[in-house]
């Protein structure tokens, strides 16, 4: 959800800003811009929709555009006001002189344009960035100096931001703040980079500071002030950012989707390597920091996530209260907020996220905090907002995702939760058996070569997409452990394929969705070998007898199924609590394929976001 790139230095910066921004295409975007300064002139360059058409107005004019050795750039997911290139960032004020760029959401924009309207001001986009721009030249008026009219502007800014901002009166400059709201600082030789996110500059420079909440950076080529907003200097902590350029290359894969559903075998190895390292040793996991005192007086865990990372959370409830016997809720961090929660001090919050940065989350987790919970977070970037909040931290190890739906890390988040159930029940209950314990040790170390199985056949799922493709709407049936997996199968078909799928527990079929079965509705039921799978093989005799059209993902051999399923998707056989990381991944391929087939956009869906920065 929105990009930002910044760049100062004595290269041409069209290009790094096209790259970052390119980079950046993944968090979801509908148009894009970005601002330069050529003979002392600040020039705006904008388009709407695909980041492709900025680059065709950049091309042609190229030799001029590439004289700037400063500038900002960004992709824009419309939150106040409609995709157009009027919205787009970046914005200006009536001189002309300044530029802004803007992640998050001014939330007193109103009053604050009524008051620069009031003041003179004129106003040419709908958005809530353009305040901004407007009240830094008002302030730059006053003090001739941008660092302090940023800082000044700052204190009468609500809501979430991470900006850059540069002035054509003071050259080779640009000033960036952030609040609730990504933003890094590469550092090269004589150049700063800055980027709401780290393949935007990875390519550049692999040492880099992440600014905290109110903190204000200014770059020049040479230099770098960076202080708190009371004007307080601070010291800079650098860091060497872990991320690999290789990472950003779809290695010969159609799609980044298609790319990262083939990673998961090795996934999964990252996610046990040194935490699970032997069958008969406990689980390790050096980030979590629950003491035995603290343990013993934990009486409830409260988890909270949003969207794929919810899904996860979901089956995390399901193997905590099995393994350890403890009380788990899950809610969408969106609805956690807005309501009274009742956790203490008792309570182990459990935040999951892959970026570490969804504003709802970290809201979510924030509140859980200020009541005394101990925080844990389960995440994929450890370098996030969420994860350096964290009293303790579960790093999910999934390597940078680029595609907006989420296959890869959910399945390192599932994984982790494994870990976390097991390291729990090791230390925090005698319920379970050792023995059991380390048959789903075994059944988690065996994993990978289910999956890689999977990948290796994938013609069945290929022709079941291609026979399916044309339907409008799609149900998922699973009970138990698996309804996760249905809904999260749902999810990923209507991500990418924009079919209109949803996921049901097999049971509640017959009360109510039973109505919209007849032939042109595929039913896909989730029937794994256990607890539940007579109960589900029922619920889909109900669906078939309706004339739904049956497709099975199964990991049964009995040959019955041939006759209640037109499609059956066979994978290899798992214990039912791990089925859900073996179950999914013919799913995401079924959904991919689906897409793919129908010519979908699939690594960058309409109107989604990767990471989802405002409430
Ligand atoms: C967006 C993404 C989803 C993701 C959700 C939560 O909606 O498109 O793929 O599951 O945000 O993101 P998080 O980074 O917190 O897991």
């Amino acid at each position: 959800m929105c990009g930002i790139v910044g760049y100062i230095g004595s290269k041409s910066a069209v290009d790094i800003l096209l790259n970052g921004l390119t980079s950046l295409e993944y968090r979801g975007y509908d148009s894009a811009g970005i601002a330069v300064c050529i003979d002392n002139q600040v020039e705006l360059y904008k388009a709407e929709g695909k980041l492709q058409n900025l680059k065709d107005i950049v091309s042609a004019q190229k030799t001029h555009i590439e004289k700037s050795s400063i500038g900002i750039g960004h992709i824009r997911w419309a939150t106040h006001g409609a995709p157009t290139t009027a919205n787009a960032h970046p914005h200006s004020c009536n001189c002309g002189k300044v530029a802004v760029v803007h992640n998050g959401i001014i939330e007193n924009y109103k009053e604050l344009r009524e008051k620069l309207e009031k003041q003179g001001c004129t106003f040419r986009s709908q958005t809530d960035t353009e305040t901004v721009a407007h009240l830094v030249a008002s302030k730059y008026a006053v003090t001739k100096d941008l660092t302090e009219a940023v800082r000044l502007a700052t204190k009468e800014i609500e809501g979430a931001y991470a900006l850059c901002i540069i002035h054509q009166d003071v050259k080779n400059t640009i000033v960036a703040t952030r609040r609730n709201a990504p933003l890094l600082v590469g550092i090269g030789d004589n150049e700063f980079y800055l980027a709401s996110d780290v393949p935007a500059i990875i390519e550049h420079t692999k040492k880099a500071m992440y600014l905290d909440d109110n903190e204000i950076v200014t770059l020049t080529p040479n230099s770098l002030l960076y202080i708190d907003s009371d004007n307080n200097k601070l010291t800079p902590k650098i860091e060497i950012l872990p991320w690999e350029p290789v990472a950003l290359s779809k290695m010969g894969y159609k799609h980044f989707m298609l790319k990262e559903i083939h990673e998961q075998p090795d996934v999964v190895r990252n996610v046990l390597s040194g935490k699970l390292r032997a069958i008969d040793e406990n689980v390790r996991l050096d980030e979590v920091t629950l003491n035995q005192d603290k343990l013993k007086v934990l009486n409830r865990i409260q988890i909270v996530a949003c969207g794929t990372s919810l899904h996860a959370a979901m089956i995390g409830k399901y193997i905590i209260e099995d393994l350890c016997g403890i009380p788990v809720d899950v809610e969408p961090a969106s609805e956690f907020i807005y309501r009274r929660t009742i956790t203490d001090k008792n309570t182990l919050v459990i935040g999951v996220s892959q970026s570490g940065e969804t504003a709802d989350t970290i809201t979510a987790v924030r509140q859980a905090k200020a009541l005394g919970s101990h925080i844990l977070i389960v995440t994929n970037r450890p370098d996030s907002t969420m994860a350096r909040e964290a009293d303790s931290l579960v790093p999910v190890n999934a390597g940078i995702e680029v595609s907006v739906a989420a296959t890869k890390s959910y399945m390192a988040q599932v994984i982790s939760f494994y870990l976390l159930a097991i390291y729990l029940a090791e230390r925090a209950s005698k319920r379970v058996e050792t023995n059991d314990l380390n048959k789903l040790k075994h059944e988690l170390i065996v994993l990978p070569q289910k999956i890689e199985e999977i990948l290796a056949h994938k013609e069945g799922i290929q022709a079941c997409a291609k026979k399916f493709a044309n339907a409008k709407d799609f149900i998922f049936i699973a009970r138990g452990i698996n309804f996760a997996t249905a809904l999260e199968g749902a999810l990923k078909l209507k991500e990418i394929s924009y079919i209109n799928a949803t996921g049901y527990t097999a049971g509640e079929l017959k009360h109510g969705p039973i109505a919209m079965l007849d032939e042109s509705m595929p039913v896909l039921s989730i029937l794994m070998n256990g607890k539940v799978y007579e109960k589900i093989l029922s619920n889909s005799e109900e669906a078939k007898a309706r004339n739904a059209r049956m497709i099975a993902l199964t990991n049964s051999t009995d040959s019955k199924l041939d006759d209640l399923f037109e499609s059956i998707i066979r994978i290899p056989d798992i214990d039912e609590m791990i089925s859900p990381a073996l179950a999914i991944v013919p799913l995401q391929l079924l959904a991919y394929y689906i897409a793919e087939f129908l010519g979908k956009d699939v690594d960058q869906p309409r109107n989604l976001a990767k990471s989802v920065t405002v409430e």
